[in-house]
């Protein structure tokens, strides 16, 4: 199954480090980012849970709840969180957000995650690392599907966050490496009674060769 942009997010039940998650009842009326890992006690996968504890008040800053999915038991998981802790030199004992257990890989399969390629030991298949955001309505923003050998950017991942959020407020778009405080883009479907009303500073309109006035930047005041 894959689970397309606007989609309501799966509300799957699992446990985790955290007792059982029933899915929209854990996200209430946040927003929630889901991140999953091929397999617990692996390298790429401890950086990269790590540094999601290590943003989680950026995270929080946002809005956004944050929950981990890895192709194994909780018990495994609790062992690992150690490891997780003593790598970013925590001494607490829990991450600042839960990890769901997948250990019969059946939502790796709801949720579109296996990896055709990599497997582990056994042969068996792993789930890839794929970043799920889902809104308030629990619709689906942004995915994510990296391939097991590629570590995430969790800067670029607060970044993305950053451009959903300003454009379900305001009608506008944020351009190539776009960061937070710089000049957004007007979409053409943006007419003059909506540009009025939520861009009262200056729009540049950039003259291309064809003539046509589409290229539209605006500073927003935040
Ligand atoms: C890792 O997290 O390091 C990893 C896991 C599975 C395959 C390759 C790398």
């Amino acid at each position: 199954m894959s689970i397309l942009l606007g989609d309501v997010f799966p509300n799957f039940e699992a446990e985790s480090t955290q007792g059982h998650v029933t899915f929209h009842d854990w996200l209430g009326d946040s927003w929630g980012i889901l991140f999953s890992h091929p397999a617990d006690f692996t390298p790429v996968c401890t950086t990269e849970l790590a540094r999601a504890a290590s943003l989680a008040p950026e995270f929080e800053r946002r809005g956004v709840k944050m929950i981990a999915l890895s192709i194994d038991s909780v018990q495994d998981h609790e062992a690992w969180t150690k490891d997780i802790q003593a790598y970013r030199d925590s001494s607490d004992g829990s991450l600042p957000y839960p990890i769901l257990a997948d250990p019969n890989r059946r939502l790796a399969v709801q949720l579109g995650m296996l990896d055709p390629i990599e497997r582990d030991r056994t042969g068996m298949p792993l789930t890839a690392r794929c970043v799920f955001i889902v809104g308030p309505d629990k619709k689906l923003k942004l995915s994510l599907l990296y391939p097991a050998s590629t570590g995430r950017n969790f800067d670029e991942i607060l970044r993305v966050i950053d451009s959903l959020q300003l454009t379900r407020r305001l009608p506008c778009a944020t351009p190539v490496d776009w960061k937070p405080g710089e000049r957004v883009m007007i979409p053409p479907n943006v007419g003059p009674d909506a540009l009025a009303k939520h861009f009262p500073n200056d729009v540049e309109v950039t003259m291309l060769p064809s003539g046509k006035p589409y290229l539209r930047h605006t500073e927003i005041k935040d």
